[in-house]
Parts: structure tokens; sequence; C-alpha cells
């Protein structure tokens, strides 16, 4: 039997809503098809974005969009993207199929749909190929509320007011399809091009009456309203030369601040199962393979742990949050499919996959402050899956839809022991996982994995003081770890109460089946 140990007294930091991340690249049927049909379709849409998508997406709380790449960032030139729909380029997706993009999504598109789910918003800038000029107007074009030639264009094209560009990041991957650039290289273009990313944030007037404490205060809410936090290109995966390098250089002879030069530094990390080159089927996969696609999974917390240590050099107080903005398991495209799309299945091992992250992003909040799963709809890891007007919900959908209670929660100390360890051979994983916070409804949130295909666990949890009830408790499960939901069989499965637990003197025990993620909401 595992054991659970909570101290509610012990917070340990904010878990940051924006951790809830999503990602929309112009890839496959991401963008178009899956999310934007034209207001013109046939599909009951809003201004063009599918209602099915967006109320499903509005349910998961979803607190940040990240858009338009990935790859395609870097190829993006956002002036193709906006004006006259008739009279926008049509382009080729070279890096995503070859397909012709007809930019009939762009700026105002993007915004749209981020005002329809209610969401901040993340814009990747173009490095690799754009100019500093095309980037800097960019930010001009979405966020001046004065008079100048962006904004001018911007209300010719029907908007008056600026938008509110909560995330800026200043290219993609630049290690690779952004520019194959060596660290070095790319700090100093980063140095170039964000000092090109004005803050045209309104901000507050000082007052010369004003107290020191007055002043302080005002400063600090100057900082909060800062429209724009930059985001600088991160790792992938374990390139921990590629950390050390791009901050030396960053901060090599610059004023060590860190708003308004460098607010995140990202991180990448899809899970492959079979590596990069095979990487594996998403829905045929044997007990090894499970197992070893978990343990890549677990392999976050190594990433972070050791990214976050090269970062603490430069910056020990951790004002430089990092930002997993791609993250989730990449299997091979599913048969018959553009190879192109990176369309796959997703089963009860994503479930798992997505459970097990997101604790260790709860755990890490000091240092992880915006993630994005890779991607939001048919693509990857995609929450949601669509087929003409059909649309289903993914087992990670149900995931994230339980762990959505995290968001903006504090983490509270916790620790499992008595925990034992299964797996195949050298792929071993701990078989359970876990995470707990406190919200501001005053609800403590228990989020545990069981990684074990072969046997139920019973854990045994203990809260500092005694007297907590179970007041909610939801299950993500399958007999069966392939088990999926199609479009014939859209619900096999998905979020349901749990009722296999005890409240007894000491504390809370349940026994959690085997391969599930369990959310319990605990108050007295
Ligand atoms: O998410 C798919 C691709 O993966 C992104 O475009 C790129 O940034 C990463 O390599």
């Amino acid at each position: 039997m595992a054991k659970l140990k909570i101290n509610e007294y012990h917070k340990k930091g904010k878990i940051e809503p924006e951790v809830y991340g999503h990602f929309s690249e112009h890839l496959g049927r991401c963008i178009y098809e899956g999310i934007y049909v034209g207001e013109d379709s046939d599909i009951p849409n809003v201004n063009g974005m599918r209602v099915d998508v967006v109320e499903a997406l509005k349910e998961l709380k979803v607190p940040v969009l990240r858009w338009p790449g990935g790859c395609f960032a870097d190829e993006y030139h956002w002036k193709d993207g906006i004006g006259p729909k008739e009279n926008r380029k049509k382009i080729i997706n070279t890096h995503w199929g070859g397909v012709v993009e007809d930019n009939s999504f762009g700026t105002h598109e993007f915004m749209e749909l981020c005002r329809q789910l209610g969401c901040k918003t993340y814009v990747n800038g173009n490095l690799g190929s754009g100019t500093v000029q095309e980037m800097s107007e960019w930010v001009e074009y979405m966020t001046f509320d004065g008079v100048s030639p962006m904004a001018e264009l911007r209300k010719q094209n029907g908007r008056e007011e600026p938008w509110k560009v909560d995330f800026f990041g200043v290219g993609n991957e630049n290690w690779g399809c952004g520019g194959n650039m060596t660290p070095e290289h790319y700090a100093n273009e980063y140095r170039r091009y964000q000092t090109y990313v004005r803050d045209y944030s309104i901000k507050p007037e000082e007052d010369d009456e004003d107290s020191d404490d007055k002043k302080k205060k005002k400063k600090k809410d100057e900082e909060e309203k800062k429209s724009i936090r930059k985001v600088c290109c991160g790792a992938n995966v374990d390139d921990y030369h590629w950390t050390k390098g791009v901050l030396k250089t960053a901060f090599d002879h610059t004023e060590k601040k860190f708003h308004g030069f460098m607010d995140y530094l990202s991180l990448h990390y899809y899970v492959h199962p079979e590596g990069w080159e095979i990487k594996g089927s998403a829905t045929k996969f044997d007990d090894k393979v499970w197992y070893k696609t978990l343990k890549k999974a677990l392999k976050m917390d190594k990433l972070i742990q050791r990214h976050s240590a090269i970062m603490d050099q430069y910056d020990p107080k951790k004002k430089i949050g990092l930002c997993v903005d791609e993250w989730g398991a990449w299997y091979k495209n599913e048969p018959g499919t553009n190879p192109g799309f990176l369309y796959q299945q997703n089963t009860v091992r994503d479930a798992l996959i997505a459970g097990i992250t997101l604790n260790i992003f709860n755990k890490h909040c000091d240092r992880v402050k915006i993630a994005a799963l890779a991607q939001m709809v048919n693509v990857l890891q995609a929450v949601l899956l669509t087929e003409g007007d059909q649309m289903i919900k993914t087992p990670t959908y149900h995931v994230m839809h339980m762990y959505r209670h995290h968001q903006g929660a504090q983490l509270l100390e916790s620790s499992a022991s008595d925990v034992e360890t299964v797996g195949i051979g050298k792929w071993q994983v701990p078989k359970i996982t876990e995470s707990v916070s406190l919200g501001e409804d005053g609800m403590i949130t228990v989020t545990l994995n069981n990684l074990s295909i072969e046997s139920e666990e019973t854990v045994e949890i203990a809260l500092a003081d005694k007297g907590y009830q179970v007041k909610e408790a939801r299950i993500v499960t399958a007999d069966d770890m392939h088990a999926m939901n199609t479009f014939d069989q859209p619900e096999t499965v998905t979020e349901k109460d749990f009722s296999d637990y005890q409240t007894g003197e000491e504390g809370i025990t349940l026994t959690m089946p085997k391969n599930s993620v369990i959310e319990l909401r605990l108050a007295k």
C-alpha cells in the first residue's frame, strides 16, 4: 500500500494557470478544419470558429494559446494574413505537408479565437526568416494605441482598439527549424530583436507626492500590467549546451534585468516511445512500450531540474520562468493520413502521459510558469479530434479537464512513500505519481496516477489535520491500455465519478485501478 502525506499548512507557491496552456500551429488540420472553418461553412461557427470546438475548449478553462507555430512561425509573414481575405497571399506550407496556406486565419482571427476562449494570447514571432522591422511592426500593429502607420493599418482592417499580447516568442526552435543557429548566434539575435518588441502598454503616472511605498507599489503594478512578456528560445530536450550558451551570451554585458528583456526561456520535449526516427504507433504497443513511454514522460522532471539549475546561475531568484511551450507524445501518423499533418490517435497511455507531466509541472511551480500541450486539435497529443462536422474528446482532454482545478492554486507539500517500482527490463517507473494543491475556494485537489498495467494500488492519504472529506472524486481509466475514443465510439474513455474510497480516522484510503488518473477534491 502506498502512502501519500500532505501538509496542507505548507504552501509551496502558485501554480500559474498558464501551465495548462495550449498550442495551435498552422499544421495539418489544427487551425483549418479543426478550429477555423470560415463563416460560410455548414459547420456551426461564430465568426468562422467551430462552435463545438470552442465550447469544449471553454470547459477546459484554456488559460493561454500559442500561435502561429512552431516551425511555421519562423516562416510566417504576418502581413500575408491581414486585410480582405480574397487579397491574402496564398503560400506553400513547406514545413507541414507542402499544402496551400491561404492565410484566411491571421492575426485578427487568432485574436477573435482567444476572445471566444477567454484566454491569454501568446504570439510567436519570426526571427528565423523575418526582419527586425517585421517583428517590430507586428507588435505595433497589434498593441499600439495611438497614431502610427501600423495602428492605422489595423484600423483600416476593422480593428480600432489594440489587442493585448500577453506573451511574445522571439523565434522558435532557432537551434533547428528556426534557422539552425548556434546558441551564441541566437542569443545575439535575441538581444537585437527583443529590443524592438516594444511595450506599448500605458504606464501609470507617478505622483511626486507619493510615498516610497506607494511608488514601489505603482512600479510593481506597472510591471504586472506590461502588455508583453518576452519568451526567449530555449533548448530541445537535454541540450544543456544551448541553455548555457544562450544565457551566457544574452546576459553578457547587459544589465541583469529580466522583465522587459527576458521573461521566459522555453523548453521543448516530446515523448517518442521508439525514438525520433521510428517514433512508434499511437495505438499498437506492447507492455514494454507502455512502460518505456511512461519512463520517457517522467524524464520531464530531470529536464526541468537541470535546465533550471543552469538558469539559477543567472537568475537565482527565479524571475525568468521556464516555458515548456511544446510537450506531449509524438507518434507515427495514423495510417492513411498525410505524414506532414502529424495526426495521431490518443489512448489511455496518453492520459497517463498527461497526468504524469502535469504533476511534474505542478511540483516545479517555482520555475515552470507557462506550458503548452502540442497541439490543441487534430495534431500530436490533441485534446480534440475532428472529422467533418464531428468532434470527439480524447483521453488527454479528460485529464486536462480534471486537472483544471490546479490552475492558479497553491502547490501544497506532499510526498508519496512505499511506492512500488513497476516495469519491464530497464523500463522501470514508480507505480504512483501525485501532486496536491489548495484552491482559492479552500478545496484541496489531489491528482494521482497509477502507472501499472498489471495491478490496482491502494493509497492511504494523510493530511496534517484530520477531518477532511472527499467532496468530489473523478477518474479517467479503461481496463484495456489501448482504449481510445473514435468517431463511432466517442465515449470509451471519459471522465467518470469515482467511488472506491473510504474516509477513516487516519485519513482517506482509495483503491486506484490499473492505468488510471484520479482527481480527489477535499474539504472539511
Ligand atoms: O509541434 C510540431 C513541431 O514540433 C513544431 O512546429 C516545432 O516547433 C517542433 O519541432
